[in-house]
């Protein structure tokens, strides 16, 4: 077999779509198949249905070599290769709800009358490739006409697409050499460099000279790889978590030791962000998948829970922390500012701040809050009320209210007019769960400024300090000591 004359993604959602748009840019000729026809119909008419960067320019660069269709024999009929990029929810026990691969794979068992390799490409739990297997001989296809392989994505929501075409590795675990030989075809444009040199390629951290690798595994390992991975980045983030509270227990900066730490190569310094911790369509469930996972399989692997548990502790730290700057919070007037699970994407899914403001909102706070991209999701889960609004800026937001809570790492964050915040705020507190600013620059703002793992500051404490550490020339030895 050549160079696969098409390719099938199933799944329009984030994975999918990203997928279909990067495979396009690749040079492939792509089939992106979803059951849900508004979707199809969006995406028809020029649509994005996501907020990611990168994504519209190359759905619009595209147009003519991905067809978006609801018909998914039609469009496996025609490809070499099907990628399987559906939803793959939590189930109510923290498993994985497989029904949607389930219906994907049989929706495309009668096309498989002549050889096709079928990619698992949403995070499935280990032996799904078996599970797999054994669906499609129960519908009679014959063994010769496919095999299955697990090639994971390792995208972030915000950086999809440069993640995607620039990837720190690309994880093939086949159950045969055709398949993997199959699959290294279609990331030949990566691997060989030859992307990176296209007229108009995306620029990211790879290029020609040094072109991501392609490791080839069995496809129970690349299952385990992708489990594995995000849960270690979340264990990084609950063990940095974890650090913060002990470094606020002894008068410790959180920031400092990340720094530190992050200096040791072999530890590195991302992930090392303390706050109000990881959420996302991602990170939850793939550590609760794994704890299902280990526990089906007979493996004990308590670690994961503490990476849980540290999780859901931070939320409780920073509501704790508002309530200590505010006192009560019933009829406090607060100003949210995020409510993305992080910067860069409109997802609410699992997001920290989402959890917080509920936790407010049920102690009797009156919120405002401020997104760039997210108010009309939260919306859906939490409409207007006489306790909560939404405003068109942050400093609408904050006019008037009791405190600021910084919930999200959103750039536009990062670079507050802070003598304009001050201004607007009944009290100038801002109480920061992502670390975004420096106590000294906070401080001379005149704020108050509380964070996560680092000591509490505001103008009097500073005054304080610097009388001490300044002593008048008249103070006696003794005073100074
Ligand atoms: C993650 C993985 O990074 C990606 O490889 C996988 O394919 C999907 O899950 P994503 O959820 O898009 O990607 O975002 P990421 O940037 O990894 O952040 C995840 C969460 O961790 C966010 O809530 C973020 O705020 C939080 N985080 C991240 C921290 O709290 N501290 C950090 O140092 C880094």
């Amino acid at each position: 077999m050549g160079t696969p004359s098409a390719l099938c993604v199933v799944g329009c959602g984030y994975v999918g779509l990203v997928a279909a748009a990067c495979f396009a840019e690749m040079g492939h000729r792509v089939f992106c198949v979803d059951n849900d026809q508004a979707r199809i119909d969006l995406l028809r008419s020029g649509g994005v249905p996501i907020f990611e960067r990168d994504l519209p320019e190359l759905l619009s660069r595209h147009r003519n070599s991905i067809n978006f269709t609801g018909d998914i024999e039609e469009a496996a009929e025609a490809s070499d290769v099907v990628f399987i990029a559906v939803g793959t929810p939590q189930d109510p026990t923290g498993g994985v709800d497989l029904s949607y691969v389930e219906t994907a794979i049989s929706g495309l068992s009668r096309t498989l009358t002549r050889y096709k390799v079928i990619v698992e490409k949403s995070t499935v739990p280990v032996r799904t490739s078996t599970r797999i297997r054994r669906l499609l001989e129960r519908h009679r296809v014959d063994p010769a006409c496919f095999d299955i392989a697990s090639n994971p994505e390792f995208l972030r929501e915000g950086s999809a697409v440069i993640d995607f075409l620039h990837p720190d590795r690309i994880i093939v675990g086949a159950e045969s050499q055709r398949a993997a030989e199959v699959l290294a075809r279609v990331y030949e444009p990566l691997t060989s460099g030859r992307y990176y040199e296209q007229p108009g390629a995306l620029r990211g951290p790879r290029s020609a000279a040094c072109a991501p690798p392609l490791l080839q595994t069995s496809p129970e390992s690349a299952e385990i790889i992708k489990h594995a991975s995000n849960s270690f980045l979340a264990l990084k983030i609950s063990f940095i978590n974890a650090v913060s509270t002990l470094a606020e227990a002894v008068g410790a900066d959180i920031e400092e030791i990340s720094k530190g730490m992050g200096m040791d190569s072999r530890i590195g310094p991302r992930f090392l962000r303390a706050g109000l911790g990881y959420g996302g369509s991602c990170f939850p469930k793939d550590v609760a998948a794994f704890q299902a996972d280990s526990a089906q399989s007979g493996v004990g692997f308590r670690l994961l829970d503490d990476i849980c548990n540290i999780n859901d502790y931070q939320k409780k730290v920073f509501v704790d922390k508002v309530a200590g700057a505010l006192w009560t919070l019933r009829g406090k007037r607060v100003a949210v500012l995020g409510l993305a699970y992080k910067g860069g994407t409109d997802d609410i899914r699992k997001s920290p701040s989402i959890e917080v403001v509920q936790r407010l909102l049920s102690e009797g706070a009156v919120i405002v809050a401020y997104d760039p991209a997210a108010m009309e999701k939260t919306q859906t889960v939490l409409p207007v009320s006489d306790n909560l609004s939404y405003a068109h800026n942050l400093y609408d937001a904050a006019s008037g209210a009791d405190a600021a809570l910084i919930l999200t790492d959103w750039e536009e964050f990062k670079s507050i007019d802070l003598d304009r915040l001050a201004q607007v705020l009944r009290y100038p507190i801002v109480i920061d769960g992502r670390n975004l600013y420096s106590a000294a620059t906070m401080v001379e703002h005149g704020f108050t400024y509380i964070s996560m793992g680092r000591p509490d500051a505001s103008p009097q404490h500073v005054r304080k300090s610097c009388l001490a550490a300044e002593p008048s020339p008249e103070a006696s030895l003794s005073e100074v000591l």
